[in-house]
């Protein structure tokens, strides 16, 4: 699916990610985990090429950077970032904020058949949003835009699916709902193979085969999600002894043992 080679990038006489060597087959799934300012956004706009690595060798979908299209490559990646939530248009339905996504486009400026509504309901219906269809999207709340992110970017067919910690600001059971909706996704046939980023391990699903752990810039450790998650490993992660509670839906929760401060 991609695969970074020795990837290192600087900004301002900084390295923000330093010497990444991470590779990403097309069957897995895999959870980004790291704290704030670890670098994993600048990570995904690597990959969508908004960024280009200062040393080292990126190649997405079987594309080497600088050899390609960006804007092709692009329809076959699928976003989901706060940040694109607040460039889109807040008076349009759910249904044209979700077929715009077909055109990897923010609105939607192609002439459009009736099929073409259809098949963006029926994802948002397919993507748990049934009640949301012909709603205005400014009156959402913040779960809901999230479900109508999800089926935008899966609209235009991705091969990869890129959740950018999808669960903020959402309420316990808004959670649970959206990461119920993201297994559901991953189980089927023609999946796209999917990243999610996130600073919390609760969130890291059974879909999510592999995790990598980027800390500072830097792979901390990556591969099988039962071996990363581990106590050893993630206590050396944070700089401080935590322990791991298997939760019953088979998540994973982490507390500090100790003082924290
Ligand atoms: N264009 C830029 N120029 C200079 N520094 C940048 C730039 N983009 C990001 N950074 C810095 O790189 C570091 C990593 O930022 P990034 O947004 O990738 O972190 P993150 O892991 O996504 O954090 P969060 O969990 O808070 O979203 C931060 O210290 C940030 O200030
Ligand atoms: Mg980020």
């Amino acid at each position: 699916m991609f695969e970074f080679e020795n990837v290192s990038l600087k900004r301002d006489n900084r390295l923000i990610l330093k010497d990444i060597n991470w590779k990403v087959n097309p069957s897995e799934n895999w959870a980004v985990l790291g704290l704030n300012g670890s670098g994993k956004t600048t990570l995904l706009k690597l990959l969508n090429g908004y960024l280009w690595p200062s040393t080292g060798t990126l190649s997405v979908l079987g594309r080497t950077f600088g050899k390609t299209s960006l804007p092709e490559l692009r329809k076959s990646i699928g976003w989901v970032s706060s940040a694109l939530q607040q460039q889109l248009r807040e008076y349009e339905t759910t249904e044209y904020i979700v077929l715009s996504g077909k055109f990897s486009s923010i609105g939607v400026y192609e002439i459009t058949t009736q099929e073409d509504l259809d098949a963006a309901i029926k994802m948002l219906i397919d993507c748990g949003g049934a009640s949301l269809v012909g709603k205005e999207y400014s009156i959402l709340s913040q779960g809901e835009r999230q479900i109508i992110l999800i089926a935008r970017a899966l609209m235009a067919n991705p091969e990869l699916l890129i959740l950018d910690e999808p669960c903020t600001g959402l309420d316990i059971f808004a959670k649970q709902n959206l990461l119920s909706r993201i297994s559901a996704i991953a189980a089927l046939p023609n999946a796209p193979t999917i990243l999610y980023v996130t600073h919390h391990t609760e969130e890291i699903l059974p879909c999510f085969g592999h995790t990598l752990l980027l800390k500072k810039g830097e792979v901390f450790a990556s591969g099988k999600t039962e071996d990363i998650l581990a106590p050893k490993i993630l206590s050396g992660f944070y700089n401080h002894a935590v322990k791991v509670v298997s939760l019953e839906n088979g998540q994973l929760t982490v507390f500090p043992v100790g003082n924290c401060f």
